[in-house]
């Protein structure tokens, strides 16, 4: 049974680093004309009213989006991802938060494609009326392990698939690692980017996930960590990381940019890491 419900959590801190990792990929995929896809394998509901009882029971955007908001930022990737968020917002006050199906379109052109996985009828209720009438769009209620690789390679084969578990089942981390060995192998090209949770001491598992993507000798492998406070010994979550395979060509330096603006907004403890974890071919 699911409990996973994405609207508690819109716009906290590790939307905002998966979000500007998404749309860092989709900037250098736009860099060539030719058409690409773009799959999402754990989709969501596509748009998050802040003001609901979900969003306010934690209000974790105030830890996130929020503290970008109505700032002036110079890096181009935070330029284009307020620019997005602001489309969702034009009174300006910051009240909708887009999630990953919504940032991918706006970055997307005519030419390109964009196949959403998610299981639960309600999330998929709403990604399908905020989507309506966009046939570039593929929505599927499909377990996102074994329909990513049912649809893939996919037609346009450029592309990028996001996976963004929640990470309900502890077995959900050796899935992870199944699915991105297989889908590394059915899709050589395409770009992957993982995202995990940084945990307390109790329950973390990112080295462990991080270790076991190394082993699988997949290419241009990094990861990018954003954390706001120090790890705990307990559960609770203060950061997470993306991990890429197909790390297209000096991604890093565009989000270090990024995150080096990013971070004093996001407190005194706040720390990003970007790690290689194989080289380019
Ligand atoms: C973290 S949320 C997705 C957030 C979204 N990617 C975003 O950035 O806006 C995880 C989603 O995965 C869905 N989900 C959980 N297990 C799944 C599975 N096995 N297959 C497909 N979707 C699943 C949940 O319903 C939930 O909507």
């Amino acid at each position: 049974m699911l409990s996973y419900r994405h609207s508690f959590h819109a716009g906290n801190h590790a939307d905002l680093l998966k979000h500007l990792v998404l749309l860092a990929l989709l900037r250098k995929l736009r860099e060539k004309d030719k058409a690409f896809s773009y799959l999402d394998s754990h989709a969501g509901a596509g748009l998050y009213d802040l003001y609901s009882a979900n969003a306010l029971m934690n209000a974790e955007y105030e830890s996130g989006i929020a503290r970008l908001w109505r700032q002036s930022v110079s890096s181009p990737l935070l330029q284009e991802y307020l620019q997005c968020v602001q489309t969702f917002n034009s009174d300006g006050d910051l009240r909708y938060y887009p999630g990953s199906p919504a940032i991918a379109r706006s970055a997307m052109r005519e030419q390109d494609r964009l196949v959403l996985l998610d299981l639960q009828q309600e999330e998929l209720d709403l990604l399908r009326a905020h989507l309506r009438g966009d046939d570039r769009v593929a929505i599927h209620q499909r377990d996102a392990f074994e329909g990513l690789l049912a649809l893939t390679p996919p037609e346009p084969r450029r592309g990028l698939v996001l996976i963004d578990p929640s990470y309900e089942q502890k077995a959900d981390y050796q899935r992870v690692v199944d699915c991105v060995h297989k889908l590394h192998r059915r899709w050589p090209v395409g770009i992957v980017a993982l995202w995990y949770p940084l945990l307390g001491k109790a329950r973390d598992r990112s080295a462990w996930l991080k270790k076991a993507l190394r082993q699988e000798r997949l290419d241009a492998l990094c990861s990018i960590e954003l954390t706001v406070s120090a790890q705990t010994a307990e559960f609770g979550m203060h950061g997470s990381g993306m991990l890429l395979v197909n790390t297209p060509w000096q991604l890093e330096r565009t989000l270090a940019d990024a995150m080096a603006e990013l971070l004093p907004r996001l407190g005194a403890d706040a720390r990003f890491n970007i790690e290689t974890l194989s080289e380019n071919e």
